[in-house]
């Protein structure tokens, strides 16, 4: 089945046209640039971005797969968490497209499209898994039982992960997005430097908690002179800190489950001492990790799409009362 899929849930305007789980296109506009200046994303920009690039991104993302609007048969579109004005943009394109094609559409959980994002990358991937999904919106430990079917087993209860990394990068004036800044920073930097806090660490709960890492850096250095901080080992500190606590929290999830296969989704998995520390301790106890491939960590429409068509098999379909929801429980297809 060829899926449009659309993601409009934060900062990138993604389009992609994926046949049976294969990727045809996936085009994404990234509104990085112009949120970079505000230090953090200012979701009025991103909405008003979004109405402006979406035609373009759909129709490239129908040209470059050398196909017509005529051969799409669904449209699979984030309608669930994220910033609502975002949200809405992708959803009225969505179902102006599905009425005029007369195709259905089908509303995804952009949580689920992450986890997608690994079944795309890795088709051999063993059910049941515990995926670890972890971005700028939101980190999560999911039971994932079949496609589609979800059990959640964790939330942070405050700040997602990726929000720290920005936040801590922006505190530090290092720029925006944080994350892949603090992560090159890192590697010359000394990860025992200092000892930050590891919310939840060790608690039996799966929940995790970011923000009083956050808090605890920035009262560590708020009245120093911030050009004069060792910058590389306060990256380092305190990745390894987020590091200690997501996989020590997925390790405690699969050991819980009984399951030995990890996948790892989300703009966080990129961090390459989170990939290495994860490889590391799943080859020492004999579980597999996967990863999605490079172009399916961060937002993308590819993912939207493979969702889509796992629902759609299951006739999950849409009406065209189909609204943006900021905030919704991750739910299993009935
Ligand atoms: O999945 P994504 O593109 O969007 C959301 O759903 O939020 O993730 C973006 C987040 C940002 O917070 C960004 O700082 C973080 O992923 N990120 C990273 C890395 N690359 C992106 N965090 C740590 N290390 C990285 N290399
Ligand atoms: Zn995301």
């Amino acid at each position: 089945m060829l899926v449009l899929g659309i993601e409009t849930s934060c900062d990138e305007t993604a389009a992609a046209l994926v046949a049976d789980q294969i990727i045809l296109s996936n085009v994404i506009a990234s509104q990085i640039d112009l949120h970079a200046r505000f230090g953090g994303i200012v979701p009025e920009v991103a909405a008003r971005k979004h109405v402006e690039t979406i035609g373009y991104v759909i129709k490239e993302a129908i040209d470059s797969a050398n196909k017509t609007p005529a051969e799409i048969e669904a449209i699979a579109v984030t309608a669930k968490h994220g910033l609502v004005g975002s949200l809405i943009v992708g959803v009225a394109a969505a179902k102006s497209l599905a009425y005029s094609l007369k195709v259905p559409l089908v509303g995804i959980h952009h949580v689920e499209g992450h986890i997608f994002a690994n079944i795309l990358s890795n088709p051999k991937m063993p059910m049941p898994h515990v995926c670890l999904t972890v971005s700028g919106g939101h980190t999560m430990l999911v039971y994932v039982k079949d496609f589609c079917q979800y059990e959640v087993l964790g939330n942070t209860l405050d700040d997602a992960a990726g929000e720290a990394f920005d936040k801590i990068a922006k505190f530090l004036n290092l720029g925006f997005p944080g994350g892949p800044i603090i992560d090159k920073l890192s590697a010359q930097g000394n990860k025992a430097a200092f000892h930050f806090p590891r919310p939840l660490w060790r608690s039996k709960t799966l929940d995790l908690s970011f923000s009083g890492l956050k808090t605890a850096v920035i009262n560590m250095f708020k009245d120093k002179d911030k050009s004069k901080l060792p910058i590389p080992d306060i990256a380092a500190s305190f990745q390894e800190a987020v590091v200690d606590v997501l996989v020590s929290k997925t390790l405690q999830a699969v050991r819980q489950k009984g399951v030995s296969t990890i996948s790892v989704s989300g703009g966080v998995s990129t961090n390459r001492r989170l990939r290495g520390v994860f490889s590391q301790i799943c080859r020492q106890e004999g579980y597999q990790v996967f990863f999605p491939q490079p172009t399916l960590h961060t937002d993308n429409a590819a993912m939207i799409a493979a969702a889509g068509n796992a629902r759609l098999r299951y006739g999950d379909v849409a009406e065209l009362d189909l609204s943006a929801v900021p905030s919704a429980p991750l739910k299993s297809v009935a």
